[in-house]
Order: C-alpha cells, then sequence, then structure tokens
C-alpha cells in the first residue's frame, strides 16, 4: 500500500487538463465518494499498528496533493481562458483573418474621380430621390418626352404643386442643382446612383451608378470638351486611347454626341467586347442648351459650358472585360476576389 500510496502521488504532479470539464473529471477521480481516496482510507482500516503511523501520514500527503493540484489546475484555467498546455503550445497556427477589399465598381468610381480632380474638378451629390423639375424640365424635357413615361422613371408621388417625386433616372438632376445654387465659374462631377424601371438582364439592371460632369465658364468651347474627355479616357484605359465623337441628342445639350474610345482588349483590331469594330461607347456629352443655363438663372450671354455623363458599370466592364451586369450585384465571393488587388 505504500509504495502504491508514493506512485500515485507522483502521477498527481504531473496531472493536466485542458477544461474545468476535465478537472472535475479529476476531482471525482480522486476525492468523488467511490473516489481513490476513499478507497485508500477503507484499506488503512486494515494496516496493521506497526504501519499505521507512516501510511497514515503517506495518506494525508496524498490528499494534499491532488487539492492543491486541483487548485493550481484551475489557478491556470482563470488566467488564460484554456489549459497549462493550450497557452505553453506557441507552436499552433494563428487562426486567419479573411481581408475584404473595394467593390469593383468603388474602385472604378474613386479612379474617376481621382483622374478630374487633378484637372480641378470637385465631387459634389444630389439627392436619389428626385422631382420632375431637376430630373427633367429644368433639363429642357418637353412635357411628352418618353424619358418621362411610366415605363422608365419610377413615380413615388405626386405632391400637392403638381411636382411628382421620383427616383432619379440619371445624374443629370445635380446639375441642376449646382446651377441654381453657384455663379460660373462651376467645374463639378457628381458620382451617384440612378434607378431605371426596366427589366433585370446580362445588359440592363434597375439600379445603376453614373457620374456627371459639368463645367461652365466663360468662352468654354467644345475643343475644351474634346480635351477634357481625351484626357479622361487616356488616364481611364491607357495611353494610346483615341477617342471619336458622333453627332447625338439630348434634350439639355446642344450640339449633343456620344463619345467612343477605341478598344484597348484587341487595339482596335476588333474584337467580340468591341463587337468587331474597334470602339466602346463610353458616354454621352454636349455644349450645355442655352434654354438649361437660362432655367437655373445663368446668362446663356456671358456664359457657356460642357456637361458629359457616363455609366460606372459600363466603364468597369469594358476596363475589366466583365460581360454580364448582374455579377455586380449578386456579391459572389468569387467574382469580388478577383478584384482584391486593386486600390
Ligand atoms: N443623362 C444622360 C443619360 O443618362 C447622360 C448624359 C448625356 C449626361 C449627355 C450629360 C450629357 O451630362 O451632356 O443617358
Amino acid at each position: 500500500m505504500k509504495n502504491k500510496i508514493i506512485s500515485e502521488i507522483e502521477i498527481i504532479a504531473s496531472l493536466t487538463a485542458s477544461s474545468p470539464n476535465e478537472i472535475e473529471e479529476i476531482r471525482i477521480k480522486y476525492l468523488g465518494k467511490k473516489g481513490m481516496l476513499n478507497e485508500l482510507f477503507s484499506e488503512f482500516k486494515k494496516v496493521g499498528k506497526e504501519d499505521k503511523k507512516e501510511i497514515g501520514i503517506l495518506l494525508n500527503n496524498f490528499k494534499k496533493s491532488i487539492e492543491d493540484r486541483l487548485e493550481q489546475l484551475k489557478e491556470s484555467m482563470d488566467d488564460s481562458g484554456s489549459s497549462q498546455v493550450a497557452k505553453d503550445d506557441l507552436s499552433k497556427p494563428a487562426n486567419t483573418v479573411e481581408l475584404g477589399s473595394r467593390h469593383p465598381l468603388s474602385v472604378v468610381r474613386n479612379e474617376i474621380i481621382e483622374i478630374f480632380s487633378r484637372i480641378g474638378y470637385t465631387v459634389e451629390e444630389g439627392p436619389e430621390i428626385e422631382d420632375d423639375w431637376h430630373v427633367f424640365s429644368a433639363l429642357n424635357f418637353a412635357e411628352e418626352h418618353p424619358a418621362r413615361d411610366m415605363q422608365d422613371t419610377f413615380f413615388i408621388e405626386e405632391r400637392e404643386d403638381g411636382n411628382h417625386s421620383l427616383l432619379r433616372t440619371h445624374t443629370s438632376s445635380v446639375q441642376v442643382r449646382i446651377m441654381e445654387h453657384n455663379q460660373p465659374p462651376i467645374r463639378i462631377i457628381a458620382p451617384g446612383r440612378v434607378f431605371r424601371n426596366e427589366a433585370i438582364s446580362a445588359r440592363a439592371h434597375c439600379i445603376f451608378h453614373q457620374v456627371e460632369g459639368l463645367y461652365i465658364d466663360k468662352d468654354v468651347s467644345f475643343a475644351d470638351l474634346k480635351q477634357s474627355l481625351l484626357y479622361f479616357a487616356k488616364e481611364m484605359f491607357g495611353e494610346s486611347s483615341k477617342i471619336r465623337l458622333r453627332p447625338s441628342y439630348f434634350p439639355f445639350t446642344e450640339p449633343s454626341a456620344e463619345v467612343d474610345v477605341s478598344c484597348n482588349l484587341c487595339d482596335s483590331k476588333g474584337c467580340n467586347v468591341c463587337k468587331g469594330t474597334g470602339w466602346l461607347e463610353i458616354m454621352g456629352c454636349g455644349m450645355i442648351d442655352p434654354n438649361v443655363l437660362e432655367l437655373s438663372n445663368i446668362d446663356p450671354n456671358t456664359y457657356s459650358g460642357f456637361a458629359f455623363g457616363m455609366g460606372i458599370e459600363r466603364i468597369t466592364m469594358l476596363k475589366y472585360n466583365i460581360n454580364d451586369l448582374r455579377l455586380y450585384f449578386e456579391n459572389d465571393i468569387r467574382f469580388l476576389k478577383q478584384f482584391s488587388s486593386l486600390i
């Protein structure tokens, strides 16, 4: 019995536990009703007189060592939240942390802002819930213009003054808000979200993003517009980029044009992205119609200006060869991860 107690005391000194449950298991094993200590005490009754003193002392040592060891294990659990063993294991790998990244539309929006801010444009914003006046009337849209149609515009309600609340269909409404409250020189861009009542497909969505540009001063000419847009195309798509302007129509500009940039995916040789033409349409633009200046109390005899508007989704598609608009909004991590190296 003597040897048994001595070897148990040795075992107790090296006991470990990695959770409170394991400590409790040890306690039960040694100090529980049917535990080792009680067992040894019953055996102790049979010990002969000559050994009683020595074994009695050993038994007390046994009891004290298990109590002390349990106390130590509890303490190490309290200050580390885990066992001594886990605390000491410095070779364990750290938990991995997945870093997030910016959405490709935000990356491109920031790049557009960056490019125009280098030539003196500041950033302005306007409300997404707009009214008839700022989205259409002040921009010279005729009363029966099809863009006002229920099929394009999400109308919200008709106000008492007859002006409709609606979701803006383009960021050109911000032009009006800026002209209303500022006199030239004005040089701003307005990035933002726009809404159109369209069926969702690879090429169309009911929510998308635009960047509007507006420059008004004395003697602003069409040549200024062309050079500003050429500068933008080179910065965005590469130094060798060219632009071409095709005549077009917008109610708020005269003359109006659509802008194509040379296709950088095939070096203008013709590919499936530029549909074999070597050119990609990137925005609408024009000289601000004198009527529009006048409606916002800017004197068209003193001032002239240009405006342009581009879709962020489209520019991003062209830059990164993305072929389905819906990918932007699904937030599939496999799609988003491909842009994680961009700022
Ligand atoms: N607002 C037009 C659209 O959404 C784009 C546009 C065209 C904006 C010509 C302009 C512009 O500022 O001058 O289709």
